[in-house]
């Protein structure tokens, strides 16, 4: 286990941020993570994952530690679906399509998000009409306090809308070590309802492949690549809305798209409120707003985090103003 003192943290974080930590170590095992924790030079860690849903404004005190756990394994198979496990540190859009390759369906939707398989159940990733809970059995979890393993069930995680367990009553008490999940080998659950997934397929037949295909194609129209334009994707959630609220909204902006949920609140795009300010496309610096889709802030080159989070205080001010509508940061914080 090597630690690397004042480490740069722009390769390791999407948004590109040049931040360090004090102290920096990669784990490749679950021991090699016990170990960090309890490191007696150190009292406080960071636990960095695929680093593409954090926005560094300061550096890392402390030991940063970056877990790298790699492997997936096959727990459980009969005719019709298998159960796999899956290392944190796996890559999340390898691990789409090492599944693609098998012939595995669940993950097509979920194709080209950023970050790693272990932080995906934290925020319960989710993209064109999937999110994570859909195909999640369970995962292995390290509880920081005296570095025991627990495992947890669908249930116990309480999945919402970006959000689960381990970002509300757990926040910050666990470290995701495996996930698994359960993914159909044949009698696929293909969902192509959600925006231009059925343009975008044409005429090929729908399969996990096609889907997958056309959401990279529709992704790479709308979301910049990290490693191109630096971003954290959606920067902030879609606010979901009461009724009462909603129509008084509507009654104002009738255009305004928007996705009645089964307990009766309605969720609106954050992007579109964002969009019709005139915000897309807006450039404060080297921070800015993306060009082709308005929920996803930039880093042109230099920006610092800083300067990001002011452009988002801004927008979430200017969408409070106009719509009485709180926006939520989705992005982590530091
Ligand atoms: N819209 C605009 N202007 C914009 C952006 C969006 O008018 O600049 C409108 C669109 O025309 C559409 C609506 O807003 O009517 C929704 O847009 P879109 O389908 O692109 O999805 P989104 O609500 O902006 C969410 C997720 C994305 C996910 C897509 C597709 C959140 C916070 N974001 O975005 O997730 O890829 O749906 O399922 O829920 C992420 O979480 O990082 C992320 C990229």
């Amino acid at each position: 286990m090597k630690i690397i003192k004042d480490h740069s943290l722009q390769q390791w974080n999407t948004f590109g941020i040049n931040e360090t930590a004090a102290a920096f170590v990669s784990v490749t095992s679950v021991e090699e993570l016990k170990a960090a924790l309890v490191h007696p030079e150190y009292s406080e860690h960071f636990i960095l994952g695929g680093g593409s849903n954090l926005l560094l404004t300061q550096p890392i005190k402390g030991l940063c530690v970056h877990v790298n756990l790699k492997g997936i394994d096959l727990v459980e198979e009969n005719d019709q679906e298998v159960i796999v496990e899956v290392q944190a540190g796996e890559n999340w859009h390898d691990f789409v399509c090492w599944s693609l390759a098998q012939g595995y369906g669940g993950l097509e939707n979920l194709s080209l998000i950023p970050g790693n398989v272990g932080t995906a159940p934290i925020q319960n990733i989710g993209a064109y009409g999937v999110e994570l809970k859909d195909v999640f059995v369970g995962c292995t979890a390290l509880r920081r306090k005296d570095v025991v393993l627990e495992d947890f069930d669908l249930n116990q995680v309480e999945f919402g809308y970006r959000t689960s367990f381990f970002k509300t009553k757990g926040k910050n008490q666990y470290i995701i070590c495996s996930v698994r999940f359960r993914l159909t080998k044949q009698k696929h659950q293909l969902v192509t309802h959600y925006g231009a997934i059925t343009t975008t397929l044409g005429d090929s037949p729908p399969s996990p492949q096609s889907i997958a295909k056309a959401v990279i194609t529709i992704r790479q129209s709308k979301i910049p690549d990290p490693a191109v334009l630096g971003n954290s994707g959606s920067f902030f959630k879609n606010p979901v809305l009461t009724k009462q609220d909603f129509d008084a909204l509507q009654q104002r902006y009738p255009q305004l798209p928007h996705y009645p949920q089964t307990d009766g609140t309605v969720k609106v795009p954050a992007g579109w409120l964002i969009d019709i300010l005139g915000y897309k496309g807006k450039r404060i610096g080297d921070a800015g707003v993306h060009e082709h889709q308005a929920l996803v802030l930039v880093n042109y080159g230099k920006a610092t985090g800083a300067e990001i989070l002011s452009l988002a205080r801004e927008i979430q001010k200017a969408v409070y103003t106009e719509f009485a509508v709180t926006l939520e940061s989705e992005v982590n914080i530091y």
